[in-house]
C-alpha cells in the first residue's frame, strides 16, 4: 500500500505529464475514481476543501496522518473521543470507512454502512491529496 500511495501522491504530476490512466498500473490507486466515490458515499457529511464547514461529520482537508479527533470547531460523539486516539494512517482508514460501526460502535458516522473494497482504497488516495 505504501507503494501505490506514492503512484496516488505523483498521479496529478503524472497526469500533468500526459500520461493517462494506465492499465499496466494495476496497482495504482485512481484518484478521479476516489473523488467521485467520496462525492456519492462522503460528501454528505463530509466538506474536504481547506477551510471548508464542519457538516454532520468534519471538514477532511489534510485528514491523511492527522491526529483522530482534533478538526477544530467539532463536536465529536463521547463514544469517539473515548474510542479514538490514533492517527489516521491508511490503515486506520481502511478500516474505518470500511466498518465505522466496527471502529467506534457507538459513533454517529455508524449508520454509513461502509464502502466497498473496490472504492476504499481509491478514496483515501483522493483524500492523501487533499492537504
Ligand atoms: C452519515 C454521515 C456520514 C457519512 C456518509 C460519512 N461520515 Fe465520516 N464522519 C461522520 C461523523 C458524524 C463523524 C464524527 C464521528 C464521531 O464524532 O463519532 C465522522 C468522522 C469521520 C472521520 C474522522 C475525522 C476525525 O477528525 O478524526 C473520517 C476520517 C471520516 N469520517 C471519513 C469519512 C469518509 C471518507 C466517508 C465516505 C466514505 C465518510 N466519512 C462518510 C459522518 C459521516
Amino acid at each position: 500500500m505504501v507503494a501505490s500511495l506514492r503512484v496516488a501522491l505523483i498521479w496529478p504530476w503524472l497526469a500533468g505529464a500526459g500520461l493517462t490512466c494506465a492499465s499496466d498500473m494495476a496497482d495504482a490507486a485512481d484518484i478521479h475514481h476516489g473523488e467521485g466515490a467520496f462525492v456519492r458515499q462522503c460528501a454528505l457529511c463530509h466538506t474536504i476543501d481547506k477551510g471548508g464547514p464542519n457538516r454532520f461529520g468534519p471538514n477532511l482537508f489534510g485528514i491523511v496522518d492527522r491526529r483522530a479527533g482534533t478538526i477544530p470547531g467539532f463536536h465529536y460523539s463521547a463514544a469517539f473521543k473515548d474510542t479514538a486516539s490514533w492517527d489516521w494512517n491508511v490503515d486506520a482508514l481502511r478500516g474505518w470507512i470500511s466498518a465505522p460501526k466496527q471502529m467506534v460502535p457507538q459513533s454517529p458516522m455508524s449508520v454509513f454502512q461502509g464502502v466497498s473494497d473496490r472504492d476504499r482504497d481509491d478514496i483515501i488516495a483522493y483524500l492523501a491529496t487533499r492537504k
